[in-house]
């Protein structure tokens, strides 16, 4: 087992860093503030082939890799977590694509998905479907030559500003997850428009909307796969998902770790400075620590991925971690600053409202203990 990272993985993450700290450190709580969805920032990390990082070079991603994906997310969502979210989200829609779609359709999308000229989104949610999406009811009838499509889907990562939706339907209301297929929705198509937009507590630069679809008409040619298989399609996206939010997680949480010894080697109290006192290190301790258990959960994940084998149980472990960690983090890192981490001058104070989501989206952490247990519990392994 090597615990080495190649020249190259290493020369991602320093070129993720860079390009985060020049580019989006110095504006990330502007665009917190005001809610600007940095769609100059996504061209840009379109043309470094951040956004189709796990997408072989044939079909124009940079075939980085998972393990060079997760280490380049971190360092995104250490300088702005809204901005990983978006890079998150567009990586994991070019995963239908790769795994499920055909050459055609690989030829028309992903290839400009995976150079940043298009930029994808993944609708799965729906008001009455979260945790269960099993029971997602938003229709695609088959009328022939194409699908009529009616329904609502919410909470949809940069919904706003993707070029194409990779799209979960009902095609057969009698099946349950069986009875789910999946699509590519072109912006524009008639019919398809863009409902509220979310107003957050966090990530407050990624953009939140619903989409709505009223007898919008999607041609055949852009069923993924074929009907019945949207459930699984979208499962075997939110695996990779699920390591994306878990290195956004980590990210977040070693930005608190930095600010928190920051601020408490300057900060003096009774004469000292914070640092000096156990309360504080043990603080620091506890979130090091942290920091290197779910790295290494959140690399094995990917490099499992990268080497062909199962990881579904290993993404839930290391997003539940690293979710509830950065949550944790946050709250401690808070607690170092006082009441100066309570202000919106302190970049703590969006750490804390951005750590927030990880433990909620793509799956809440109940829901990855549901998919760990189940793993285990099926394994012959175990027991
Ligand atoms: N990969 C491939 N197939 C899978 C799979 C996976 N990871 N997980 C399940 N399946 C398959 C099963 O094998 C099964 O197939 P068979 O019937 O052929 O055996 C089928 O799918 C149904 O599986 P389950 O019976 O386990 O399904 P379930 O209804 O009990 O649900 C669940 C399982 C894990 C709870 C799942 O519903 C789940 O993950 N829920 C959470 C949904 C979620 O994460 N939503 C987030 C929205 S997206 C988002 O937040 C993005 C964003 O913008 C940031």
């Amino acid at each position: 087992m090597s615990f080495q990272l190649t020249a190259e993985q290493k020369m991602v993450r320093l070129m993720a860093k860079d390009f985060a700290r020049k580019e989006l450190e110095p504006t990330a709580a502007k665009r917190d503030k005001e809610e600007i969805f940095p769609m100059d920032v996504v061209k840009k990390m379109g043309e470094l082939g951040l956004l189709g990082m796990m997408v072989p070079v044939e079909h124009g991603g940079v075939g980085a890799g998972a393990v060079s994906y997760c280490l380049a997310l971190q360092e995104i969502a250490y300088s702005c977590a809204s901005t990983a979210v978006t890079m998150s989200v567009a990586n994991l829609s070019t995963e239908p694509l790769l795994k499920f779609g055909n050459e055609d359709q690989k030829a028309k999308y992903l290839f400009k998905l995976s150079q940043g000229e298009l930029l994808g989104c993944f609708a799965l949610t729906e008001p009455g479907a979260g945790s269960d999406p099993g029971s997602l009811s938003l229709k695609a009838e088959n009328k022939g030559n194409y699908y009529l499509i009616n329904g609502t889907k919410t909470f949809i990562t940069h919904g706003q500003y993707a070029d194409v939706v990779n799209l979960i339907t009902r095609t057969s209301p009698e099946k349950g997850s069986k009875g789910l297929s999946a699509f590519i929705v072109e912006k524009g198509t008639p019919g398809f428009s863009i409902g509220t937009k979310e107003d957050k507590m966090g990530l407050r630069a990624s953009n939140t909307v619903e989409l709505l679809f009223e007898d919008c008409k999607v041609p055949k040619e852009n069923l993924l796969g074929k009907e019945g298989l949207g459930f699984k399609i979208a499962m075997t996206a939110l695996d990779s998902g699920r390591i994306g939010i878990a290195s956004q997680a980590l990210g977040i949480t070693r930005a608190c770790l930095d600010e928190a010894i920051r601020y408490a080697k300057q900060r003096k109290q009774f004469g000292k400075a914070i640092s000096s006192f156990q309360a504080i290190q043990w603080m620091i301790a506890d979130m090091a620590t942290g920091i290197e258990a779910a790295s290494l959960l959140t690399l094995s994940a990917a490099w499992r991925k990268d080497n062909g084998i199962s990881f579904t149980k290993e993404a839930s472990m290391a997003k539940l971690f690293a979710s509830e960690l950065a949550n944790k983090s946050a709250y401690l890192a808070m607690q170092i600053h006082g009441g100066y981490g309570y202000l919106k001058d302190f970049k703590v104070e969006r750490l804390y409202r951005d750590a927030r989501a990880t433990s909620i989206y793509e799956g809440t952490s109940e829901i990855q203990r549901i998919v760990i247990a189940r793993e285990i519990l099926n394994d012959q392994n175990y027991g």
